[in-house]
């Protein structure tokens, strides 16, 4: 298929950035969205133009790096996907696709298509962590019994990816749905419980301090999200802050 991109060039963080034009042609509908940036990318490099600037790492799902904003959708028109799982066959031949980078304020562009999300390595190293004894009397596994409803619960939040599509597609660019499946992660698991308080505190002011916006309960970030986190991880992260302060 042939295809018109309109993307986002911006040289680096302090220049202008602008929409700009290129065509596309031979794209199989079997390629992922990435493969074909990268026929893009092939293109300009041989016309002598700087390819597109855009992250990606592991290219299979689970890295959260490939933000890009698709016609107007974070990791574009599919449900439940990233951007570099994304196939062609989702768009028609002779389609104009518009590429952004993900937009919010603590995710600054450092080029073209890639933002800068140390906020989230910042809010996770808050709290998002576990005390675990190493010195050599480390606990058996399997010696704290957990019901399979916790460990189910707490399994549905541990697959957040840290992609950030649930800020890029809220109105407030809140982060609420990150922290609070990072939160619950650990708030259901015995394990977490030491430094709890502490945890949701802390993670929740460095949201704050990044300039995150606050949830309105909107929902979008539910339906953006790629891994299918639940509004509830937003309500137990609340939960959690409550009991926290009293
Ligand atoms: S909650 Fe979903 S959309 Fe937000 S960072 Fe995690 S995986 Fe991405
Ligand atoms: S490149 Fe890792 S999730 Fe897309």
């Amino acid at each position: 298929m042939n295809l018109t991109l309109k993307i986002w060039r911006q040289k680096d963080a302090s220049s202008k950035g602008a929409m700009v034009e290129y065509k596309v042609t031979d794209i199989s509908e079997h390629m992922s969205f990435l493969e074909m940036m990268d026929v893009l990318n092939e293109q300009l490099i041989n016309t002598g133009e700087a390819p597109v600037a855009f992250d990606h790492d592991c290219r299979e799902g689970i890295c959260g790096m490939c933000s890009m904003y698709i016609n107007g959708q974070a990791h574009g028109p599919d449900r439940g996907v990233t951007t570099c799982q994304l196939h062609m066959r989702s768009f028609k031949d002779g389609d104009v696709i518009t590429i952004e980078p993900f937009r919010a304020a603590a995710f600054p562009v450092i080029k073209d298509l890639v933002v800068d999300r140390t906020s989230f390595d910042r809010i996770q190293h808050a709290g998002g962590y576990i005390s675990v004894n190493t010195s050599g009397n480390t606990q058996d596994a399997n010696a704290i019994p957990i019901s399979k409803h916790a460990a189910d619960e707490a399994m549905d939040a541990a697959v957040c990816i840290g992609c950030g599509a649930c800020v890029a597609t809220c109105k407030n660019s809140s982060a609420m749905l990150f922290v609070g499946a990072k939160v619950s992660q650990y708030a259901l698991l015995p394990q977490g419980q030491v430094e709890a308080p502490d945890r949701v505190k802390n993670m929740v002011a460095q949201m704050d301090l990044e300039g995150f916006g606050n949830c309105t309960n909107t929902g979008a970030c539910e339906i953006e999200c790629p891994k299918g986190i639940s509004l509830d991880t937003i309500a137990r992260m609340n939960r959690e802050l409550m009991k926290a302060n009293i």
